[in-house]
């Protein structure tokens, strides 16, 4: 097959794992015979550096993630811009980015890869058999609700949370057909004890699950998930939840299953897909080799199976990034003391290398 991916590299240690990631996805075109146009654009910190007065998101990056096949993006983010007004920071142009393309549901699996069963926080055998996936709503809630902003006074300032039930029905849809392709589970996060807007999203989902009878469907609230995340991850299948409660659980998942340098991410809506690590743009670990890939290489695998339907490609890439780690292969974040550990270009060297013909 021939398509077209837009690059979006970023900041931090975003050009580094996109490099890592392209190298994957030239190594899955030769050994399957596809062609992968790869176009990189600057976004977030980079285009403000590169063009100050046409903001983090230039129109014409925009235009070619429209156009894609599907878009790869690194991470943005940098304190250079902090000061800034909020159109103005680097975290923008995701927003922006997610919006018009509207990536509503945002999947991230998080799972115990083998042989790294010691690498979080938690005891080994809490962690075994752990396998989820957040699905996050991803262009809704808190992000983007009006009215927002600071009181001219300085004094107070606000943000909406809003959600319509059609917003909740078709991220619910995603996290229902998504559990018929695993163990069937879907754990609702809200905080209808307290929230209105929790209380429709119960409502909602409820209703969405009488379709879908062959799957199993239990709420929970968002602190009390939180905290079985942390004591019983395996029991989680699928965990559906709203934009902000869907960003603070997915870091959760990540440290708990070692690093949050190892979550891939997948934004899927009507258009072109929106492929990105779980993790930021570490500006600390930036230009330094130090960063881990695979977040960006699993992301690179989602592309090719959620965003190009290629799944044998998407399998190999998997399959290339457990045999790696079986091997004992680490980047600094998830070697433990006593192992010694490689760089970012030599870890995602090895993946590209371990993809194999069908
Ligand atoms: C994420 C990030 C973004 C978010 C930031 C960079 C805007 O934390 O993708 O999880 O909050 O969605
Ligand atoms: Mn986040």
């Amino acid at each position: 097959m021939k398509a077209t991916v837009v690059l979006l590299p970023g900041d931090g240690v975003g050009p580094e794992v996109v490099a890592a990631a392209v190298r994957v996805l030239e190594r899955v075109g030769d050994v399957f015979g596809h062609a992968f146009h790869a176009d990189a654009h600057p976004i977030g910190g980079a285009a403000l550096r590169a063009q100050p007065d046409q903001g983090p998101l230039h129109e014409p990056t925009l235009a070619a993630a429209r156009a894609a096949d599907a878009v790869l993006l690194g991470a943005v983010g940098d304190p250079a811009f902090d000061a800034e007004p909020r159109h103005r920071r680097p975290e923008a142009a995701l927003l922006r980015l997610r919006r018009e393309l509207g990536v509503f549901a945002n999947l991230r699996p998080a799972r115990a890869w083998p042989g790294l069963d010691a690498a979080g926080p938690l005891k080994p055998e809490t962690l075994s058999g752990t396998d989820l996936i957040v699905v996050r709503e991803l262009t809704g809630g808190l992000y983007y609700g009006e009215p927002r902003g600071i009181e001219p006074d300085g004094e107070s300032a606000v943000n909406t949370l809003r959600y319509s039930r059609e917003e909740i029905r078709r991220v619910a849809r995603v996290a229902f057909d998504l559990a018929r392709t695993r163990r069937r589970r879907v754990v609702s996060v809200d905080k209808a004890n307290v929230l209105e807007v929790s209380q429709l999203w119960r409502t909602v989902v409820s209703e969405v699950a009488l379709d879908y009878p062959d799957v199993s469907l239990a709420h929970e609230y968002v602190d009390a998930a939180a905290m079985k995340l942390a004591l019983v991850p395996a029991s989680f299948d699928v965990v559906l939840t709203e934009n902000l409660f869907g960003d603070i659980l997915s870091d959760e998942a990540g440290a708990v299953c070692g690093s949050l340098g190892l979550l891939p991410s997948a934004s899927l809506g009507e258009g072109p897909g929106l492929f990105e690590p779980v993790h930021g743009s570490a500006p600390d670990l930036a230009g330094r080799n130090l960063a881990n890939p695979i977040g960006a290489i699993a992301s690179a695998a989602m592309l090719l199976g959620d965003g190009l339907g290629l799944r044998r490609e998407s399998d190999a890439v998997n399959a290339a990034i457990e045999r790696v780690l079986a091997g004992g292969l680490r980047t600094m974040d998830i070697a433990s003391a006593e192992d010694t550990w490689v760089g970012t270009t030599e870890l995602a060297a090895a993946i590209a290398e371990a993809i194999t013909p069908p």
